[in-house]
């Protein structure tokens, strides 16, 4: 920080403004002491201009389509590593080597078990939860047992805070899924690793031992690290709000789940089947209609898994699952005509002026759903997939703002629009 490049004039008084610098990509304009020094704030609705903090974690080019996390290419690690390789990268900085990767998957673990008494949180919910909403209470819920861990000013507490989540979140997920359909929570099997770990919990029962196709557990790896970090998005940015008034981690990451559960966010991976599904099976939503639709401003339907508020150029993750979607199905599931239905979808907004002009193209969101599906998951279970891979950027999101010097409790200032100030009218007089 410290060299000046902008001068802000405001009623004629200059208002010389410091940068933030940043290692590639945009810098930032310090805009700390406007409103004391001049009485104005930045009005910036949804934050698409601002950036309300530093972050060493993941870089976004959103004009080029390119994502790093600590400096590796998504899609080198994409290719090369596991997702607990990838999330120690996040969590710890560097990529572990093979004794520390060792020593990181153990430690995770140690801690997959949920205490007894979660059973009967997950018995009280109706059969047909959504288990998002299953999802976040649990992580909620997990808190109670572990309340000496809570201080986030305590490191080795929110080591063991970080694990716990990691290695109890497919549990979790997988007992939502059980609770939906019916069939007894599966406990994990700690010889298993931890992608086998989750397949297991999700697709075996009691009376026999679920053999996982390595070609799911692998797939499942490349879906889990494709969705391990986005910058500043709203469920992260939700977690560091949320935790910047010291709350403690399982709380702040909860809060995350939520935020990703909405179709504009995490939710659009479960929109995309269905509006695949209906073009699949309602003759009069075809391709031509959607787009249509999507593009009509009096009607609310957008082209869901379209558009992204930092890519303006095709989403790298989209790039990564669309070639992988073919090689998935073909290996495990056979063809699948959504899959056809989103290519030609894809195909006709690329040639379509209003998604041309918007640069709207396929997020990660697009291609994802057919994949989970042809992996055997149930669409109401795909945007906890995507809390399963996100969940290592949110807790690495969360650390890096509670270790930051610069931290302070998020508090956005508003621009007033309602009266000014009223004469009081007494209930009788009014
Ligand atoms: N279908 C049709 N039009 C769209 C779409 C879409 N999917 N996305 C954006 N647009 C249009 C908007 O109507 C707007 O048009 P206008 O300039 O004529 O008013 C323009 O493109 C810009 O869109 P904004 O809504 O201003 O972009 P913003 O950055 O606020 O929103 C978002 C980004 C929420 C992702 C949006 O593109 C969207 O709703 N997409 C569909 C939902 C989706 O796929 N979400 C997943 C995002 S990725 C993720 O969270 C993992």
């Amino acid at each position: 920080m410290a060299e000046t490049i902008a001068n802000l004039q405001i009623d004629g008084k200059d208002n010389p403004l410091d940068i933030v610098e940043s290692s590639v990509g945009n810098e930032g304009l310090d805009i700390r002491s406007l409103r004391a020094q001049h009485g104005v704030v930045t009005f910036d609705p949804g934050f698409a201009n601002t950036a309300g903090t530093t972050s060493a974690l993941t870089y976004i080019n959103g004009a080029e389509g390119q994502l790093m996390h600590r400096g590796y290419s998504i899609e080198d690690l994409a290719l090369h590593c596991s997702f607990l390789e990838v999330s120690y990268l996040l969590l710890e900085g560097s990529l572990p080597n093979a004794a520390e990767l060792q020593s990181w998957s153990d430690a995770v673990r140690v801690h997959t078990l949920l205490n007894e008494e979660m059973k009967r949180f997950f018995d009280a919910f109706p059969r047909d939860a959504h288990p998002m909403a299953i999802l976040s209470s649990a992580t909620n819920a997990i808190s109670t047992f572990y309340e000496e861990y809570h201080n986030p000013g305590d490191a080795a507490a929110v080591r063991e805070s970080a694990i716990r989540l990691m290695a109890k979140m497919p549990t979790i997920a997988a007992w939502a899924y059980k609770k939906s359909i019916g069939q007894p929570y599966m406990y994990p099997d700690n010889s298993r690793t931890y992608v086998e770990n989750f397949l297991a919990m999700m697709f075996g029962l009691p009376v026999h031992r679920a053999e996982i196709d390595p070609v799911i557990v692998k797939a499942l790896n490349v879906l889990l690290i494709l969705h391990a970090d986005h910058g500043q998005n709203c469920s992260t940015a939700t977690v560091r709000f949320v935790g910047s008034s010291q709350a403690n981690l399982f709380a702040s990451v909860a809060a995350g789940m939520n935020a990703l559960w909405g179709p504009l966010h995490g939710g659009a991976n479960q929109a995309v089947i269905a509006m695949l599904q209906s073009i699949h099976d309602d003759p009069e939503a075809t391709t031509e209609s959607c787009i249509a639709r999507a593009k009509d401003k009096d009607d609310p339907f957008r082209l869901m898994g379209f558009g992204h508020r930092v890519y303006k150029n095709y989403d790298p993750r989209a790039r990564i699952l669309k070639k992988y979607a073919d090689d998935v199905l073909e290996r495990v599931a056979g063809d699948d005509p959504l899959l056809e239905i989103a290519k030609g979808l894809e195909a006709a907004a690329r040639e379509d002026d209003y998604f041309i002009e918007r640069n709207l193209y396929p997020n990660v969101d697009f291609y994802s759903g057919i994949i989970f599906r042809a992996l055997g998951f149930p669409p109401r279970m795909f945007t906890v997939l995507f809390a399963l891979g996100r969940l290592p950027g949110w807790i690495a999101n969360w650390k890096e703002m509670s270790e930051d010097p610069l931290t302070r409790i998020a508090r956005p200032r508003q621009v007033y629009t309602g009266p000014a100030p009223l004469d009081f009218v007494p209930l009788g007089d009014r």
